[in-house]
């Protein structure tokens, strides 16, 4: 028997460093149970935490004690004095843009015509996306971007280039194919019938494939007729369960087009709203420019949107109301939207969405109702915020048990001027308004999706 224990011993250690075994995490777990805008109790901070992870899912979440306690045999991950927080929620990006961010000079429409359209034409070859999407997936995982909510281009080959990519990692992430059957280049205009069928195609092919769900996703208004936005609708009737993606509100010269485009309408978001665009499935970046009424519309068929302040400065689009959405309760998550945003880091997404609070502040008529962003406010909106706002809340977007394990480790000392900050902050508030403002990528030390390590 002497003989026999060591080696008893050695079988049941490597049996715990199986990937299937659980993996305990030792770190300050950071997530959210509600907004924190509305319930001051939606915050769940545990200094010394432990996160249980098996079979890529969270099963244990709590004290670290307690969790040792409760799973004697789990492997144990040090990331003591670091912060664990869910994977962030891209809600709306561009995935063939990625090579143009940072183009100079132009507001919307111009942006479009002069590096958008250009750029997007060469996702026609199908090694292109290949390549585009495989960088665009990594940067996203070095951001510590779980789950996206994607644009591909015109052409089907660019999602599927995409879809492939997702799945090698395991990743949860919405994607579909642009319907634009007008004003752009003949290059990339498809058809009311091409657009229906070659969206049908992909979401036989892809909607529930592993984690990956799809969403129809014309342009945005101008680039759409009236039978095309139908056919949208005829999608989203066939195949209650897909998404709805799209552009609205972004900048005033696209309001007044999409007025004189649609003049039977009431205004931009009554032609999604009319054709049965609207819905608990729908998401709408932007969504600036929102009258008293289309607010209404957005809260009563439970739209949601996507606020992406980076872009919204760089295009000189204007400032979202984000206050405005909490009071209509109205679904808001962050988005890049790379490649009019600046950045793929959600932190970075963080730092500009509290300028923008800022600024509304400053330029309101009674400021004194303006209240700057809160650093909870905006983790919420990178997390569980942007989960609800694409129906995913029961997966993923907080660490409490039973969710994916989809999950992000970020270290407050990533670099010196991050150092010497975090050293005169004593709150979990003030510690996550210096990573928000101060981080980028080199504040994500990893990323896991579905418990398996990224980097
Ligand atoms: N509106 C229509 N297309 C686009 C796009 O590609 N980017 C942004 N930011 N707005 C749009
Ligand atoms: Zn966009």
């Amino acid at each position: 028997m002497k003989r026999i224990l060591p080696f008893l011993f050695i079988l049941i250690r490597s049996c715990s460093s199986l990937p299937d075994s659980p993996q305990l995490y030792h770190a300050s777990l950071v997530y959210f149970t509600d907004n924190p805008s509305t319930n001051p109790d939606a915050l769940k901070y545990i200094e010394d935490g432990g996160l249980v992870i098996d079979s890529g899912k969270i099963v244990f979440s709590g004290v670290y004690h307690d969790a040792k306690n409760a799973f004697p045999n789990a492997r144990i991950h040090d990331y003591s004095g670091k912060f664990i927080l869910p994977g962030f929620i891209d809600t709306h990006i561009h995935y063939p843009q990625t090579e143009m961010i940072a183009s100079y000079g132009e507001q919307l429409l111009e942006w479009l015509n002069s590096y958008t359209f250009p750029t997007e034409k060469h996702f026609a070859s199908k090694s292109y996306a290949d390549s585009i999407a495989a960088f665009f997936v990594d940067e996203l995982l070095k951001n510590g971007t779980t789950t996206a909510l994607v644009f591909g281009t015109v052409h089907s080959s660019s999602v599927e280039a995409l879809f492939e990519q997702a799945e090698s990692h395991h990743m949860r992430l919405i994607a579909g194919k642009v319907l634009m059957d007008r004003n752009a280049p003949d290059y990339l205009l498809d058809t009311p019938e091409s657009a229906y069928e070659e969206s049908k195609t992909l979401i036989e092919r892809w909607h529930h494939k592993d984690r990956l769900s799809y969403a129809v996703t014309p342009r945005f208004a101008p680039t759409s007729t009236p039978e095309q936005l139908g056919k949208a609708a005829q999608l989203l009737q066939e195949y209650p369960d897909v998404f709805m993606h799209t552009h609205l509100s972004e900048n005033k010269g696209e309001v007044e087009w999409v007025k004189s485009l649609f003049p039977n309408n009431k205004g931009y978001l009554d032609v999604y709203n009319h054709f049965g665009l609207t819905g608990s499935r729908s998401i709408f970046a932007h969504s600036i420019y929102l009258t008293e009424q289309e607010w209404d519309v957005m809260s009563s068929t439970e739209s949601g949107i996507a606020f992406c302040p980076t872009s919204n400065l760089f295009l000189g689009s204007g400032l979202f109301d984000v206050q405005k959405a909490t009071q209509k309760n109205v679904k808001v998550g962050l988005g890049t939207d790379v490649g009019g945003g600046t950045s793929f880091s959600m932190l970075q997404t963080m730092n500009e969405a509290y300028k923008v609070t800022q600024l509304r502040k400053a330029f309101a008529v009674n400021p004194s109702e303006e209240k700057p962003l809160s650093a909870l406010q905006a983790f919420y909106l990178a997390t569980l915020g942007g989960a609800k706002v694409l129906n995913q809340e029961a997966f993923i977007g907080s660490l409490e048990a039973g969710k994916e394990a989809d999950f992000i480790v970020l270290n407050p000392h990533s670099t010196d001027l991050m150092n010497l900050r975090m050293s005169k902050t004593k709150t979990i508030e003030e510690k996550l308004f210096v990573l928000m403002m101060l981080g980028d990528d080199r504040t994500v030390e990893q990323t896991y999706v579905l418990g398996d390590a990224q980097k």
